[in-house]
């Protein structure tokens, strides 16, 4: 009887940097995505590689036998517990290419004794699960999802917390916002989605308290190191989140702003529906965004431009009167004047000019007077209750 086949998965790519360079990054990237993929890896020689299954116990997959900064990583791998004990081997190889470096990941003798049938299912095995992951990674669509939320709609990654800790080409919306807001020490703000925290850093200036959310780890990392001394000082809270769920208590703040995030969100009404909750009777809501003008130009150009929802000036007042605001009014604002301020180059300042930029200003409405029959001295007259609406004025 001859013996069962096995595997050696191999894939090779060259990146134009230096060793040292390529193996940091790696191992920074490959810790995060691993942990998406609820793999701990603990970056160090004789660390463990875990799996955390729905039971939620981890079990360790391999062991680190080789760290090597710069040069290589080595694992024995575990085959599952049902096949046996004998380890396999995975190496990953950088070596020093002309101009760069070649990273090799390789999985030597995988699958020993799991498949019996001299190769028809490893040949299944290959195709679903290591040729149809990457033959889908490489593919326009999905490709295009990386970029986009790589980049903006969830930044993730060295380049997108460099860009977002300073995020130059945001600095004059965040001028006229705050220009139109007038914060003052007795404000609790709100920002949804609030990136790498630099508005958040401008707004505390004026002596205001704070909470955010994003939902990314990497740009929350950001923010917190922007507004140490805020949140230390218990001025600032931040707290990983999606939009449409703002972990915060109803009526804790006095103005919400959302800049920049309004186009990406999956159920935009839900956030604006949030955000009013969250938010005290008279508190005023700012929310910045980008028209069609600006799409597939430089400032926002493909694959973003086609996964961005941009809407029309009467779209989005209907968004913030539908939610329950009001006093809504929508600008154009010409950010020409902030921009010298800002540091962009000015080559750059066309982008910014014109009727590209929306600013949305909207209040919660203040509760109307007390209904028939509850008594103002009442102690639980209005507490904690949403605003009453008017008859016969049906929000849709
Ligand atoms: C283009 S960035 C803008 C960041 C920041 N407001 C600024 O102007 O620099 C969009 C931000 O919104 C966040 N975001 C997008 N969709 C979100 C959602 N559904 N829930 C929470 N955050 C979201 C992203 O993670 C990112 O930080």
């Amino acid at each position: 009887m001859t013996e069962a086949p096995t595997l050696d998965l191999s894939v090779s790519t060259f990146f134009p940097m230096p060793a040292s360079q390529v193996f940091a990054s790696l191992v920074e990237e490959l810790s995060t995505a691993l942990g998406g993929a609820r793999l701990t890896l603990e970056p160090k020689e004789g660390g463990r590689l875990l799996e955390v299954g729905d039971e939620g116990t981890p079990v360790e997959v391999a062991r680190i036998v080789r760290w090597d900064p710069g040069e290589g990583i080595s694992f024995l791998w575990h085959p599952p517990e049902w096949v046996g004990k004998e380890s396999s081997e995975v190496e990953v190889r950088l070596v020093p290419e002309l101009g760069g470096t070649r990273v090799t990941v390789e999985h030597r003798g995988f699958g020993k004794g799991l498949m019996t049938d001299q190769g028809e299912e490893l040949v299944g095995w290959f195709a679903s699960e290591v040729a149809t992951t990457f033959l889908q990674a490489t593919a326009p669509r999905r490709l295009g999802d990386w970029v986009t939320d790589r980049k903006a709609r969830r930044p993730s990654g060295r380049a997108g917390r460099a860009t977002y800790r300073d995020p130059i080409y945001h600095r004059p919306n965040f001028a006229a916002i705050l220009e139109g807001l007038k914060l003052t020490r007795k404000d609790r703000l709100l920002e949804v989605g609030c990136g790498g925290g630099v508005f958040l850093q401008d707004a505390l200036k004026s002596g205001c308290t704070a909470a955010a959310i994003d939902h990314s780890l990497d740009l929350l990392r950001v923010a917190e190191e922007v507004n140490q001394e805020a949140i230390a000082g218990e001025r600032l809270k931040l707290v990983l989140s999606e939009a449409d769920h703002i972990p915060f208590p109803t009526g804790r703040f006095s103005a919400a702003v959302m800049t920049g995030v309004l186009g990406f969100l999956p159920d935009a009404p839900a956030t604006f529906r949030e955000i009013l909750r969250t938010l005290a009777p008279g508190g005023r809501l700012a929310v910045y965004a980008s028209t069609k003008k600006l799409r597939g130009t430089p400032a926002i150009s493909e694959p973003i431009a086609s996964r961005v929802h941009f809407y029309e000036d009467r779209e989005l007042v209907k968004l913030a009167k539908d939610a329950g605001f009001t006093e809504v009014r929508l600008e154009h604002p010409d950010l020409t004047r902030y921009m010298s301020d800002s540091g962009i180059p000015r080559e750059a300042w066309g982008l910014l000019k014109g009727p590209g930029s929306q600013l949305l200003w909207a209040r919660k409405p203040m509760p109307s007077a007390s209904p028939k029959g509850s008594s103002p001295s009442s102690p639980k007259a209005g507490r904690g209750k949403r605003p009453a609406r008017r008859p016969g004025k049906r929000r849709g």
